[in-house]
This record gives structure tokens, sequence and C-alpha cells, in this order.
């Protein structure tokens, strides 16, 4: 676990869920620290708190449970049905102070109601929200949507909902969420950049910036090596990387990965089948956990390449060559200790992989939260969904680095007019004076 330093802002966020009951939503622009903070919370706080996320990705990689399995929800739209716990479930909702959502953008109004009937059920409080839980929800909905279900979810929610998004769920109707936004931009540092970032993130391009941009961007030959193509589908990543690895010479080594347990489904953190050639282009897939003299030596969505295949796997990054060994990702779950009378997380399931994914290319829902200092971005034929353009350009920590398959289109910017609604509503600056 690398400790960063708070900032001023980030810390006063702290001290808040520390030390209040609130319900807490921490959002802000790309690359404001809103992960760090999570992470920082989940190893300093003094509260018995509880950590999921809406996907089985997000929730590896925040070392938390998913939503459905932490509650034992059903799949699909919850609506007013029963909701089953067992005693195991009541426990632990009946444990928890503080209830902790990452990628909350992507939890939709009805899933957000069915935690709270489930929190009241559980704790016999039916009158409270959240059963008295303090829920903390960390996210920005400029970025990921919740994913639109079948017809009958999307007429369940047109009918139910003034939108999908969590913060149109009922329950906010009966207590208040207090916002905190963080200001201050951590990946990138050149404010130029920044600006147009923010234009983009906020539907605002105007034609002197797509001007910049596409000068920049798609006015260069692209790299032939070292930079990662984002790309709005899976089909084209892995024709991207399925081209690139045959194009080197030799036969890929395939490392099968080992699995433990139930992953419940296919979410699993890495390749199932990793194949690797002398010469692919690498992306790491979690944070060096061995911290030498020099620090870490990568970081989730550190780009490098195979160096050498024999007998250990070598990635050179920067210049520098390093072994890569298999790392273990864990699944959790929380349990209730009665001896001990606290909540415990227990390992369910492991999968063991050499944290490495082929990346000439991925696909822009998958590079959420990872920083390059390079990238290629090919927004192909179109963009059909709100906030990518901006998540697949704020990857970038410069605009020198940005490199555009074709140039932008007034088209390839959407904003969601709900979240626009709320963020423009919502947002106060709270931040000074605490
Ligand atoms: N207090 C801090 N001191 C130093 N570096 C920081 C600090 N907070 C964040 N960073 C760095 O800024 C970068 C972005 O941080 P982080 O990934 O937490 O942002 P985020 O808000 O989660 O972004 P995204 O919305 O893209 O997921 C990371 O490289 C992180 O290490
Ligand atoms: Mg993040």
């Amino acid at each position: 676990m690398q400790s960063v330093t708070l900032t001023r802002e980030q810390a006063a966020v702290f001290e808040a869920i520390e030390h209040t009951r609130e319900h807490v939503f921490v959002t802000g622009r790309a690359g404001t620290g809103k992960s760090t903070l999570l992470s920082h919370l989940n190893w300093h706080t003094k509260k018995q708190i509880v950590i999921c996320a809406p996907t089985g990705v997000a929730a590896l990689n925040v070392g938390g449970q998913t939503i459905h399995s932490l509650f034992r929800l059903p799949i699909g739209v919850i609506a007013d049905h029963a909701i089953d716990q067992n005693d195991q479930v009541r426990k632990i909702l009946n444990a928890m102070d503080t209830l902790v959502i990452d990628e909350v953008s992507m939890v939709n109004a009805d899933l957000m109601d069915a935690m709270d009937r489930a929190l009241r059920q559980a704790r016999q409080r039916q009158a409270e929200p959240f059963g008295g839980v303090q829920v903390v929800l960390f996210g920005d909905p400029y970025q990921l949507a919740p994913v639109p279900g079948d017809l009958e979810e999307r007429r369940y929610f047109a009918d139910t909902y003034r939108s999908m998004w969590f913060f149109d769920a009922k329950v906010w109707g009966e207590t208040s969420l207090r916002i905190f936004e963080l200001g201050e931009v951590h990946r990138q540092s050149d404010d130029r950049f920044k600006y147009m970032l923010n234009a983009v993130r906020h539907g605002m391009v105007t034609a002197e910036i797509a001007g910049v941009l596409n000068e920049t961007g798609a006015r260069r030959p692209l790299p032939e090596q070292g930079a990662i193509t984002l790309a709005t589908t899976n089909d084209t990543v892995n024709r991207i990387n399925r081209a690139q690895l045959k194009r080197l010479p030799g036969e890929p080594l395939a490392n099968p990965a080992e699995v433990n347990g139930d992953f419940g489904g296919r979410t699993f953190p890495a390749d199932e089948r990793l194949e690797l050639k002398v010469g692919a282009q690498v992306m790491f897939l979690r944070n060096d956990t061995a911290i030498g003299p020099d620090g870490q030596r990568w970081v989730n969505g550190t780009i490098g390449t195979v160096v050498s295949l024999d007998g250990e796997v070598i990635v050179e990054i920067d210049g520098e060559e390093h072994e890569v060994e298999p790392v273990t990702w864990e699944k959790y779950r929380y349990r209730w200790d009665p001896a001990a009378k606290k909540l415990e997380r227990e390992i369910v399931a492991e999968f063991t992989q050499f944290p490495l994914r082929l990346a000439w290319a991925v696909t822009i829902h998958k590079s959420q939260g990872a920083s390059y200092d390079t990238a290629i971005v090919d927004l192909g034929s179109r963009v059909f969904s709100p906030g990518q353009t901006y998540v697949a350009l704020s990857r970038l920590t410069s605009l020198e680095g940005l490199y555009l398959a074709r140039p932008l289109r007034p088209s390839d910017i959407i904003v969601d007019r709900d979240v626009e609604r709320f963020m423009s509503g919502a947002m106060r600056p709270q931040l000074d004076g605490e």
C-alpha cells in the first residue's frame, strides 16, 4: 500500500466522514484523488466500514465486495419485492457503522433504494434511512453511467424514477446527501490541458479548444511503439492486440491463471489465459506491492514491454528491467465474528496470474481510473455513451502525450442531462471553512 499525504481538501473530506454520521458523496473531476482517498479511508478509519462496488472488477480494485453479494440481492430490478435475509447477512448489516460504495455512478436508483430497505429491515429500524448506517459514496457521474437494462427494466425506471441515476433514488427524499467536490486535479499539471478537459467534461468544447486538441492529437503520425490505444469497443481492442501479437516473431507463451473458489460468473481481474511474446506491450493491472529504495516500480496502468520469457517474466519500463511475479487477487466477503464482536473480512476466492494484460489497446471502459503518459484515443465510427470521450482524454497526464486516431467531432462530446441537472443544482463548494 503506497502512502500519500492527503491534501487539505482530501483531509477535510476524511475528517467529515470520520467525525460525522452524515451521508457523503465524494466526487470531483478525473484525477482529483477520489480513489486515493477511499484507499486512505480503508486503512485509517476507526469506524466499522464495509466497502462495496457495483461490479466485480471495481470491487476487486478497492478490496471490497460487490453490492449484490454483500446484500445477497437478486439480479435485475428489485422494486418492492421482499428481500430475503439470512442470519449472516443480518449480522453484517447490523455491525457496520459506515457503508462505502465506490464507482457509485454505475449504481442505479432501484439498487440504491434496495440497499436502504435491506438495511432498515436487517437493523429493525424501519423509520430510519439506511437503518441508521452512514453511507459514503465515491464516483464521478460525468464518467460512467449505470448500464441500461432490457426493455422491461427501462420501462420500470421510466415509470418509477426521474432517472436511473443513484441520486434520483427515493431514499434521498427522506435524508440528505452532503456533497464534497474535490477540486484539485493531481493527474495533470498543465493548466491549459486541465481547462480543455473540463470543457470536454461539461460539453463546452469551443471550436478553438477542439482546434488545439486536434492540432496536437490528430496532425502527427501515430507512434508505432510505446503508446496504448483507447478504443470504444472490445472488438477493436481485441483486433489490435491480436494483430500486434501476431506481428512479433515466435510462438506465444501461454500462462493459465490459477483460480480457487467461486468468482461468481466471470468477473476475473485478468486474463484466464495470458498469451505473451518477447516484445509484447503490456499494462500492469496492479500497483507494485514491493516498495524498494526507488519507490514503486509500477502502478495500475503502467505500460511496459516484455523483454524475456526465459523462465521468468521480465518487463522493461522506461529503460529499466524488472522481474514480474504472479500476484493473487482476493475476493472478499464480510463476516460477523461473534466472539470478537467485529466484522472480519474473509477471502472466498483467489485468482493468481501475472498482473499483466496485452496493452497495445484497451477499452475506454477498462481504462477507468488509470493514468497514461502517452495514448492513442480511437473513437471509432461513433461515441455511444455520455462521458466516454471525457474518460478517454482525462487518462492522459499531458496534452503532449495525446494522439487521436481521427479528429474529434462535436458528436463525440455527450453530456448526460440528468447529471448536469444534479451536479449544477447540488454542487456547492463545501470544502472551505470546515
Ligand atoms: N494527495 C495526493 N498526493 C499525491 N498524489 C496524489 C494525491 N491524491 C491523488 N494523487 C495522484 O493523482 C492521480 C489520480 O488520483 P486518483 O486515481 O485517486 O484520482 P480519481 O479521482 O480516482 O481519478 P478517476 O476519476 O480518473 O478515477 C494518482 O496518480 C494519484 O496517486
Ligand atoms: Mg478513481
